[in-house]
């Protein structure tokens, strides 16, 4: 499958874990149209693990937990269908998954097969419980190639954590997309170490396969399966501006039935959504020079149409000034050539600047600007 860009969805397993069943994904199937996340560009409803019976079946068959999906998966995905949605399920590349369920280990074409005919769009693959000999970069291969003779058209979420140097091969491997980090938790600490982890490897990231910095905590509030501490608004509005500045794939993980008016505005942020669906794609690069340091890092994007995004990020848990100092950009110091910025969260032009921008920005918090440039 060939995916132009970073997929949106929502994932189960942030805040269900184990928790899951067919009328969770039913009323969540609802609330991705009736919130307008699926018409601002989330489609794909996934559900990780957890999902089957714990032993397969008497044909070495994967077989929903019929207490939790009483009416069985081919009737999950055609609700989720019938949304106008996309339908994502979860399996491994080892024996076990890693919660313990049948992983598809020597079963990967007969599972890709049960996949395809339940209806299944999108794969998230874990990396539990290999066998010893086996090397992760030939399963991933395998499973590619599984899917792809599945007979139908289904996305290839990799998730080795980075492991085995994994940005190396992924793409050539026949991923989509591929987790590049261990599990995200819902606390900025976590949500800084995967940003900071990545910055590097964002080249690594492009149409056809896309890194994956984890499923987004925004909205748990330090409830649900890895609600470690919680963030506050201010945490979370960093958090989603750091995964749409990268261009990276962005899965809801917060329960959307039950959405604060900050989550759902946050998530449904057009401007915001806009830069991380971006059509050229371009990684940001870092800000450098006088102004910037490690703990309050400043970034640069290429947008299509001659436009750009800068963010400046807060990282200390004291107000502070962040400087954009333009030149650094590239811009001369010529002032018939400036950027006319419009902050992200507010939709507010905020004036003309070619040398310097100062912007105040709070504890963990973040400014988010597009950019025009005006040649005068
Ligand atoms: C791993 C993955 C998580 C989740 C769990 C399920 O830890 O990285 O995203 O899928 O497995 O057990």
């Amino acid at each position: 499958m060939y995916v132009a860009r970073p997929p949106m969805g929502w994932n189960s397993w942030n805040t269900f874990g184990e928790n899951i069943d067919e009328s969770l994904i039913r009323e969540t199937a609802d609330a991705m149209v009736d919130t307008g996340l699926r018409d601002a560009g989330y489609t794909y409803l996934v559900i990780d693990d957890c999902w089957s019976q714990k032993e397969r079946g008497p044909q070495g068959e994967l077989r929903a937990d019929e207490r939790k999906f009483p009416n069985g998966m081919k009737a999950v995905a055609d609700y989720v269908h019938s949304k106008g949605l996309k339908f994502g399920m979860y399996s491994c590349d080892g024996v076990l998954t890693c919660a313990g369920y049948p992983g598809s280990y020597g079963h990967e074409f007969q599972d890709a097969r049960t996949f395809a005919e339940w209806g299944v769009d999108f794969l998230k693959y874990d990396n539990c419980y290999k066998t010893k000999s086996m090397n992760g970069e030939l399963l991933y291969r395998r499973m590619s190639m599984a899917l792809k003779a599945s007979g139908r058209d289904i996305l290839f979420s990799a998730c080795n954590w980075g492991s085995e140097q994994s940005w190396n091969w992924m793409r050539s491997a026949g991923a989509d997309m591929y987790r590049s980090t261990g599990d995200i938790q819902d606390n900025f600490e976590s949500v800084r170490n995967i940003a900071e982890s990545q910055v590097d490897k964002l080249c690594c990231s492009a149409p056809g396969c896309f890194n994956d910095l984890d499923m987004l905590v925004v909205g748990m509030y330090g409830k649900g399966n890895v609600g470690v501490g919680g963030c506050n608004d201010a945490e979370y509005r960093s958090h989603f501006a750091m995964w749409c500045l990268f261009g990276v794939p962005l899965m809801i993980g917060c329960d959307i039935r039950n959405m604060t008016p900050q989550t759902a505005s946050l998530l449904l942020n057009k401007e915001l959504i806009a830069i991380d669906q971006d059509p050229e794609v371009r990684p940001p690069y870092v800000l450098t020079g006088p102004g910037t340091s490690k703990v309050e890092p400043m970034f640069f994007r290429h947008l299509s149409g001659g436009e750009y995004a800068m963010a400046g990020f807060n990282l200390t848990d004291k107000p502070r000034d962040v400087h954009f100092m333009f030149t650094e950009t590239g811009l001369p110091t010529d002032p018939s050539v400036a950027f006319e910025l419009t902050d992200v969260f507010t939709g507010e032009r905020v004036g003309v600047y070619n040398e310097h921008l100062c912007v105040p920005i709070g504890p963990h918090d973040c400014a988010m600007f597009r950019a025009k440039l005006i040649v005068r």
